[in-house]
């Protein structure tokens, strides 16, 4: 069984738009290894930032990520560490719209084309999508491309799991076999969970909370010991 990662954060900024915009103004966290971690906070006070350079899709202006203990700035290929540790299901679901569901949700799978197609029909049958495997995403309604970002996040059985919103847009009968999936996978892959979302009753089901505001976490940063 694969386990999860142990991460934390130390003192991250972000800025955009020149140093304009501050995003992140001092980040400090500690998720341990198969933890569940809602994060909230108002519109703006950089949550997305925050899970893009959790994810490494995105380098922090200051401050260091640690993973077991690694700093991320070490690694010499963060997107090959991407491909194989973590799974993101992104806020504005960004699948491939000249690919069919299937493919999309087979895209990240590393080992082999048959194997890789029969995991992602899997999984887009278990989450209902079964009948429009063959559509292209771009056919897709906003509910119906949230479920197949997820598939497409947790194909791959990764060790750490970023989801930005990923209720956000479906009615609570789909949120609930969204947040099933993913805790079902965290379970079986004893997985580390970071999810970002406006909804109580999402983050109730996690292990803990984490409070953002202004670029900062201001609760809930570190495991309750
Ligand atoms: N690429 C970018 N260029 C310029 N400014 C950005 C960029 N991305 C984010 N920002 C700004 O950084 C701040 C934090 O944005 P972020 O998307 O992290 O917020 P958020 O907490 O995810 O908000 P929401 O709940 O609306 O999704 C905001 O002021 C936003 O306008
Ligand atoms: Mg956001």
């Amino acid at each position: 069984m694969r386990r999860g990662l142990e991460i934390v954060a130390q003192d991250l900024h972000k800025a955009y738009e020149g140093g304009l915009v501050f995003a992140l103004r001092g980040v400090d966290l500690k998720v341990e290894r198969g933890e569940r971690v809602a994060v909230i906070g108002p519109t703006g006070c950089g949550k997305s930032t925050l899970l893009a350079l959790l994810a490494l899709l995105d380098r922090p202006d200051r401050g260091e990520i640690l993973i077991d203990d690694l700093p991320a700035s070490s690694l010499h290929h963060p997107e090959e560490w991407r491909n194989r540790e973590v799974g993101i299901v992104f806020q504005f679901h960004y699948l491939l719209p000249h690919l069919t569901v299937e493919e999309n949700v087979a895209l990240p799978v590393l080992d082999g084309r048959d194997k890789g197609f029969a995991r992602a029909r899997e999984l887009v049958d278990r989450l209902g999508l079964g009948s429009r495997a063959r559509t292209l995403a771009s056919g897709l309604s906003g509910g119906e491309r949230q479920l197949a970002a997820l598939a497409r996040a947790l194909v791959n059985d990764p060790a750490f799991v970023l989801a930005d919103e990923p209720t956000g847009s479906v009615d609570s009968a789909t949120g609930g076999r969204i947040l099933d999936e993913l805790l079902g996978w965290a379970d079986r892959c004893g997985g580390t969970l970071v999810v970002v979302t406006h909804d109580p009753s999402v983050a109730g089901r996690m292990d803990r909370t984490m409070q953002m505001r202004d670029g900062r976490v201001v609760d809930g940063g570190k495991p309750a010991s």
